[in-house]
């Protein structure tokens, strides 16, 4: 299958870079890239990104929905008006949103019901902290993340992003990277059984276009999800050149 490279914005860019950013990576992205490329700008700028990027190569997501399709939920974005707004793609669980905000394996799992349910591809992070890894836990915890929060029948991404990789300029060694993939590969077939077997599998956390390349090669790996490098167009359309 493609990889697929994901850019994850977080809370950042008004319009006006938002837009530069977008068209930058249009722009750079003349030929086909031989992957998915997929962004998720923050839910204010979603439908101006998406208007950019239409009919181009370059797919647009949203960063995280609320489980409901609409209501009483003040500062929430629900799936449908992510999809209104010109997204196929949400992240779901990411681990700012885990440990900043409580959220549990059982509402990401609602999350991502919501999202297919109004026609987006759910991305749903999982990954251990620091300590979790050190008291030699990461790959319970996240086989426990994985079997909490994939609905039944998921048919989307997975992204493995350990904590203490997420903007800190550290990466997990080829090694951890490479049995972890595995651990959640052999995960997601008992959860979801055959489905399970197919599915992408990307790694995040501080990824940068110098090691793309390396880091994409390593078996098992679908792709990446891209934080702090996806804000610097050259940076973005280097980890997409690396991928292929
Ligand atoms: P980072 O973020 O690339 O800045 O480490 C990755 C993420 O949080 O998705």
């Amino acid at each position: 299958m493609r990889q697929l490279i994901a850019g994850n914005w977080k809370m950042n860019g008004l319009r006006a870079d938002s837009l530069a950013l977008a068209r930058a990576l249009a722009a750079g992205l003349e030929q086909p890239a031989g992957c998915d490329v997929l962004v998720c700008p923050p839910a204010t700028v979603l439908a101006a990104v998406a208007d950019a990027l239409a009919g181009g190569g370059v797919m647009v997501g949203g960063q995280d929905c609320h489980p409901e399709p609409s209501g009483a939920c003040t500062g929430d974005v629900s799936a449908p008006m992510l999809r209104d707004a010109g997204a196929g793609w949400v992240i779901l669980g990411h681990s700012e949103r885990r440990l900043g905000y409580g959220e549990s394996n059982a509402l990401v799992q609602e999350k991502a019901r919501a999202a297919v349910a109004a026609g987006l591809t759910p991305i749903v992070c999982v990954g251990e902290t620091e300590q979790q890894r050190l008291s030699g836990n990461a790959e319970t915890v996240v086989a426990a993340q994985i079997d909490g929060s994939l609905p039944p029948g998921f048919a989307g991404v997975v992204a493995y992003e350990p904590v203490w990789a997420i903007g800190t300029g550290r990466t997990a060694s080829e090694d951890d990277i490479v049995a972890m993939h595995r651990c959640i590969r052999s995960q997601l077939t008992e959860t979801l059984g055959e489905a399970g077997a197919g599915l992408r599998i990307l790694y995040g956390g501080s990824v940068k276009p110098a090691g793309a390349a390396a880091l994409l090669a390593l078996p098992g790996v679908g792709g990446a999800l891209v934080g702090g490098a996806s804000l610097v167009a050259a940076d973005f359309l280097g980890i997409v050149r690396a991928a292929g």
